[in-house]
């Protein structure tokens, strides 16, 4: 939890704020392993303890075995001779000034996961409810990673994992708004102290998702993992359409449908040159995207419209239309032959087709 708030530095000195404001009676700590950690007591007596004993013991996760931790006997402790359970060797002490304040506090250095359990500190030559007990939480909060295990165009199947985490972390899958997807049954292992999990979620709409893993008993949640789906979501090519004319010349129209991300379209002339247009008419359905663009030409020529998405790197097959104008028209006219003569005013029309001519 710690590593997590770098900008909140000031949150590292929480779990030990947490602890000197629990001095009486049963309390409770959390830290992050590889941390410094004080573990209070001090008897109500207040009495100088440089000539007395006390002993810390911690009772595992489990219940089962008891181990000593610290043990003052008049100058005497566990540093100086066996007794001390290997796991503290080298990184537990008292705080010498502080006994002749009635002060039995113990720091422990580096805390591992296997530190995590219930304290007691216990004074034999005082009654017995001036002992201290103190659950330590020692977590570890690896962030979850995040993986595609397969993928159709209508579904893909992710799976979130998180390795190594103590206590036992809730994974959940989000989509790009935050909201809880649901989620297939979590696979929980055990390796010594630590926790694995697995949780897998079969998706159906194009989206960013993401896996968080939080601890509630040491109030962590974990950096999100991200991973981002596209589901036939690809802009597809576009279909363009002579709409009608108008005064100032051919309103053609480029239509991509479902697309997502929403697509940007463009319409360039057989040079290259992108054309200038009104604005794009976006409509969304279903988190998916249809737009229309119109455009006015004025000149035969084969125009062409593509759909992008930058967001996925991605550029639709370009739709082409061959727009042709008035002499051409007049020539076509001349060697068709139409069997019925057109109104007088038809003769504006141009002929249109779709497809570029074999060149
Ligand atoms: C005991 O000593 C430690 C170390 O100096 C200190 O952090 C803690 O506040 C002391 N406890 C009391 C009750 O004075
Ligand atoms: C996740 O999906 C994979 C592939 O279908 C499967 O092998 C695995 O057992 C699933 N795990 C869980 C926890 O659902
Ligand atoms: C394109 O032109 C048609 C026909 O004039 C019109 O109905 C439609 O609203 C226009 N669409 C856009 C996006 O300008």
């Amino acid at each position: 939890m710690m590593k997590q708030l770098p900008l909140l530095p000031f949150l590292a000195l929480l779990p030990l704020l947490l602890l000197f404001s629990l001095l009486t009676g049963n309390s409770s700590a959390c830290t992050n392993e590889g941390t410094d950690v004080i573990l209070p007591c001090s008897p109500s007596t207040r009495e100088n303890l440089q000539n007395k004993l006390f002993d810390w013991k911690k009772v595992g996760q489990g219940g089962d075995t008891q181990h000593e931790v610290f043990m003052y006997d008049s100058a005497v402790h566990y540093d100086r001779h066996s007794g001390q359970s290997e796991q503290f060797k080298g990184r537990v002490s008292h705080f010498q000034n502080e006994l002749k304040h009635g002060n039995a506090s113990i720091f422990i250095r580096k805390t591992k996961v296997i530190d995590s359990g219930s304290y007691t500190c216990v004074f034999p030559h005082l009654k017995p409810d001036e002992e201290f007990c103190i659950e330590l939480v020692v977590g570890a909060s690896p962030e979850p990673s995040v993986t595609i295990l397969d993928q159709t165009k209508g579904w893909s199947l992710l799976q979130c994992l998180v390795r190594g985490s103590f206590p036992e972390p809730l994974l959940q899958w989000q989509d790009s708004s935050g909201n809880m997807v649901p989620a297939a049954e979590p696979q929980v292992s055990k390796t010594g102290d630590r926790y694995s999990v697995i949780l897998n979620t079969t998706v159906t709409k194009t989206d960013r998702y993401q896996c968080v893993a939080t601890q509630e008993e040491i109030k962590h949640q974990t950096k999100p993992a991200h991973i981002y789906v596209l589901l036939n979501g690809a802009a597809s090519e576009p279909s363009v359409t002579i709409l009608h004319q108008t005064e100032d010349g051919m309103l053609l129209q480029c239509l991509v449908r479902g697309a997502f991300p929403k697509p940007l379209l463009q319409w360039t002339d057989s040079s290259g040159n992108t054309l200038n247009t009104e604005e794009p008419q976006v409509s969304e359905r279903g988190g998916s995207y249809d737009v229309i663009l119109n455009i006015t030409v004025t000149k035969t020529d084969r125009y062409q419209c593509v759909a992008s998405q930058e967001e996925i790197n991605h550029q639709s097959k370009p739709a082409h239309i061959y727009v042709p104008f008035n002499e051409k028209i007049e020539k076509l006219e001349k060697t068709e032959q139409r069997p019925n003569t057109p109104p007088a005013d038809s003769a504006t029309y141009p002929m249109i087709s779709e497809q570029l001519p074999e060149s």
